[in-house]
């Protein structure tokens, strides 16, 4: 039993097996999808287990639930930390705004720490929440409508190799190791645990397709897809990427040359990293239309001097940055960043941030200069802004590219 904190007319405490079901239809209701069958539910249950999930109750019934799962976090320079996917957050709707999920994000995060996790992840459904809890956007990501009668490869497009349609029975089987073979090949990337899997496999659609992509040392890429109507410009039927990795241009050209080779289809959808290169293979770089940019991830820095020494640094003059942490005291302190690493020092600050903005900085997606002519890093010593823009950035985009 994990501690309880009291609040004015709710508790917090861990959930149990038998809180599970409420939690799953608390959360159907906050997000406006039906409620699931009893028969729904069984598939379901598997990848909804009672660990690491915290309900807030009032009244003797559930009013909000914040859940995670332990994974892996890509960070820049090729390392991975241990992180808490936080997903699956909701209060009930005559409960909200009296600080329910306050509550229970204060003690997700403590719980977060104390199993030494360097950061806590999470995908938004909007971007107005997780501000205040020290969560900064860390990745962002392009929303591509591609158009398949414009879509031709240039001749110099690298050619890819071969892709096999895979039934959705052995795609279950194959996807968790291809994954893992493929490996975390971007930072913001994570690892998919059993439960994951076992999540996603059970909403998986009968109408999704799998194909797999092999290059010269075999499977190395895969895309999920499905078809759906959308009304777009062109008549015909759109294709939606629900999940696509390829650890290289080659795998991705040879995943794209064949989904732009199926028939009956005028558009595809997908969400790309921002620097996702398909437009400049393409003879009409506008045939790969970019319909939004949005947030992708957002990251909130539990164990700041473990997460600051595990990624790497570009190459500039050592900074010492001082990060205020209200929520989690141990955080707080000043850190020297060098090409070499980080380590808590003593010296004085060259610039002073909160979480927010280093959940920002954190995987290179934003530059600390911009950041400081925000005025959400308050620079001590001027100089130190050039170096750690060149410490901090990275030359590719962060991405996730899983739905949790
Ligand atoms: C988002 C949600 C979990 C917030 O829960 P809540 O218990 O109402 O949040 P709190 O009362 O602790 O809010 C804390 C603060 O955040 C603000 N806030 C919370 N949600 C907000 C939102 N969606 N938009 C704007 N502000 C929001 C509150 O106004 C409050 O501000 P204050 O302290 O200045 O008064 C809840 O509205 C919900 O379940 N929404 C539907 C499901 C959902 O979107 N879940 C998040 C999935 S990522």
């Amino acid at each position: 039993m994990g501690r309880i904190t009291r609040a004015t007319d709710f508790e917090i405490r861990p959930l149990t097996d038998g809180d599970r079901r409420a939690a799953h239809e608390l959360l159907n209701r906050a997000f406006h999808t039906k409620r699931s069958t009893d028969e729904e539910w069984e598939k379901l249950a598997p990848g909804f287990p009672a660990e690491r999930k915290f309900g807030a109750f009032g009244d003797g019934a559930l009013i909000g639930v914040a859940s995670s799962f332990g994974t892996e976090l890509a960070v820049p320079g090729g390392k991975a930390v241990p992180a808490a996917a936080v997903e699956a957050v909701g209060v009930r709707a005559d409960r909200t705004r009296r600080g329910v999920v306050t509550a229970l994000m204060a003690e997700q995060l403590r719980d977060c720490a104390d199993r030494g996790e360097a950061a806590a992840y999470l995908r938004a459904s909007e971007a107005t929440i997780y501000g205040r809890f020290g969560y900064g956007v860390s990745a962002r990501r392009k929303s591509l409508r591609v158009h398949k009668s414009r879509a031709r490869f240039r001749p110099d497009a690298p050619a890819g190799g071969q892709v096999r349609l895979v039934e959705p029975g052995a795609a279950a089987e194959l996807l968790p190791g291809l994954y893992q073979r493929i490996g975390l090949y971007r930072h913001g990337m994570i690892a998919r645990p059993e439960q994951w899997w076992a999540w996603s496999a059970a909403r998986v659609a009968e109408e999704y397709h799998v194909a797999v992509h092999s290059g010269p040392d075999g499977d190395d890429g895969f895309v999920v897809y499905k078809p759906e109507e959308r009304g777009g410009s062109e008549p015909g039927e759109g294709l939606d990427v629900i999940d696509l990795q390829a650890a290289n241009i080659e795998t991705l050209a040879g995943l794209w040359r064949y989904l732009l080779s199926v028939d009956l289809v005028a558009e595809i959808w997908a969400s790309r990293p921002l620097d996702d290169p398909l437009g400049l293979m393409l003879t009409d770089p506008r045939a790969c239309e970019v319909v939004d940019l949005a947030d992708n991830t957002w990251l909130r820095v539990t164990d700041a001097p473990a997460a600051l020494a595990a990624r790497a640094y570009g190459d500039a003059e050592p900074v010492v940055l001082e990060l205020v942490d209200p929520l989690l005291e141990n955080n707080s302190g000043r850190y020297r960043i060098s090409p070499g690493g980080a380590e808590r020092v003593g010296s004085p600050a060259d610039l002073k941030l909160g979480p927010e903005e280093l959940g920002m900085l954190y995987l290179g997606d934003r530059a600390p200069s911009l950041l400081a002519a925000l005025n959400r890093i308050e620079v001590l010593n001027p100089i130190a802004v050039e170096a750690a823009d060149r410490l901090f950035t990275t030359a590719v985009a962060p991405h996730c590219g899983t739905r949790f």
